[in-house]
């Protein structure tokens, strides 16, 4: 069969906008399997996008027992929940329509090869497709890295498949770039309310976006669209890691972050005495980078000092924990802050783009706010809270975004392999 491909190059190439098209993502890159559908229009400077169906399963109940993500544990959720969920964003999106559609015996075959390291994927496909007439969407993102290499592929070969069942053109996206994305719609007050459309949150140019997430901590500096130069990153631990880690060393449960920030909050209300004290790791290094192994070993250093463990279980006290959360919390902020401000002012950028996991924090998104509001000129973009997380809509964004760059970025389906380790670049 001949791949389709998209019919956008002429619309972009004459200078006008690509015409409105639906998107469907696909995002599997750590512990999150999450599909959207979009519809998106507009140009690089103002695009314009609406969500008609999103769907995401975590896998956090599953991994806490572990304190951490276990790949091969998320790869077998992964092939579990794809189905359902595309099954799931299709029925929001009114594009559930029963009937027969007519796959080949050859193309079958070529499926199974394509599914044949994902557990129970190719039944569960086939029980469904055969069934579905071919929705009318334009395009298939997927992430493809970084990420875990085994989550990565399942979400890849099954965009594959379904490019192979529904003669859909497919990309990849790097899941950075999702994040950053992630700023284009930040009115989601719930995803449940579908069909609403974002648009004003055009980025001006340079901008600088600071990214903080899980398995990430990185300064870019963005000259335009896809001209992304990484100006600082962690030296060991990402900020979203660091708050694991510390939860799990007072017993809390993953993913660390959230509880880290309940507790904080808790010991700034009730005006907890501050005992605990923390470095600022690298503040004055006069270079981007950041570290926050130190700053997790600061943590353990201090509960082996004041506290004593029985059963590997450290006694400590509702109240000692939620000192050592605020004052985790209050060093990472300060270092975050003070190499943020370095950035701005090396790039002169005009926007601030904070993305990832780790800016779902209220404290963090705080003290971000006012710093906007003490730099003149400074345009701060920030997703929700729900879009801070991984998430699928993103993803599809990013497609969009990569798509008006380059209308010709269509790429042979096989050339798709998972890339643990992608990088942003120009
Ligand atoms: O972007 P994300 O969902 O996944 C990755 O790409 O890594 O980020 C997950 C990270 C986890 O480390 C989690 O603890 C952290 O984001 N996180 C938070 C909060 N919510 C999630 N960290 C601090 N405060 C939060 N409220
Ligand atoms: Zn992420």
């Amino acid at each position: 069969m001949v791949e389709r491909s998209l019919d956008v190059g002429k619309a972009v190439d004459s200078n006008s906008s690509p015409p409105t098209m639906k998107i469907l993502s696909i995002e599997t890159s750590c512990d999150e399997t999450a599909i959207s559908l979009i519809e998106a229009s507009g140009d690089l400077e103002s695009p314009t996008f609406s969500v008609i169906g999103n769907s995401l399963i975590s896998q956090i109940n599953i991994h806490n027992e572990y304190g951490g993500v276990f790949p091969m544990l998320a790869k077998r959720e992964h092939a579990k929940n794809l189905v359902p969920i595309l099954k799931d964003v299709l029925i929001q999106s009114k594009m559930f329509t029963e009937g027969e559609i007519k796959i080949e015996k050859d193309l079958w075959n070529e499926i199974e090869i394509i599914l044949s390291k994902e557990e129970g994927l190719y039944k569960m496909m086939m029980d469904v497709f055969k069934n579905i007439e071919s929705p009318k969407i334009d395009l298939i993102a997927v992430t493809n890295g970084p990420g875990l290499a085994p989550a990565l592929w399942v979400g890849i070969s099954f965009a594959k498949a379904l490019q192979k069942i529904w003669n859909i053109p497919l990309i990849s996206v790097n899941h950075m770039e999702g994040h950053i994305c992630s700023v284009l719609l930040n009115r989601t007050d719930e995803f449940k309310i579908l069909n609403l459309e974002f648009k004003n949150n055009s980025i001006n140019f340079p901008a600088l976006a600071l990214l903080i997430s899980g398995g990430h901590t990185e300064l870019v500096e963005i000259k335009n669209w896809g001209d992304y130069k990484i100006i600082g990153e962690t030296k060991d631990d990402a900020v979203g890691e660091a708050f694991d880690k510390v939860a799990r060393m007072l017993g809390l449960p993953y993913p660390g972050g959230p509880e880290i920030s309940k507790l904080a909050e808790y010991a700034r209300e009730s005006k907890l005495p501050a005992t605990a004290k923390f470095p600022r790791p690298m503040i004055h290094s006069h270079d981007l980078n950041f570290s926050f192994s130190g700053l997790k070993t600061s943590v353990l250093y201090y509960l082996r000092d004041n506290f004593s463990v029985l059963d590997e279980k450290v006694q400590i006290t509702k109240d000692n924990c939620a000192d050592i959360a605020r004052e985790f919390e209050d060093s990472v902020i300060d270092v975050l802050k003070a190499k943020t401000i370095e950035a701005l002012e090396e790039t002169n950028a005009k926007t601030l783009i904070i993305a990832g996991g780790v800016i779902a924090n209220k404290k963090i998104r705080e003290a971000f706010l006012d710093l906007e509001k003490t730099l003149n000129g400074l345009k701060l973009r920030i997703p929700n809270s729900s879009m801070a997380t991984d998430n699928a809509i993103m993803i599809g964004m990013a497609g969009y975004m990569r798509l008006c760059l380059n209308p010709k970025i269509v790429e042979k389906t096989d050339r798709i392999t998972a890339e643990g380790n992608l990088k942003l670049c120009h």
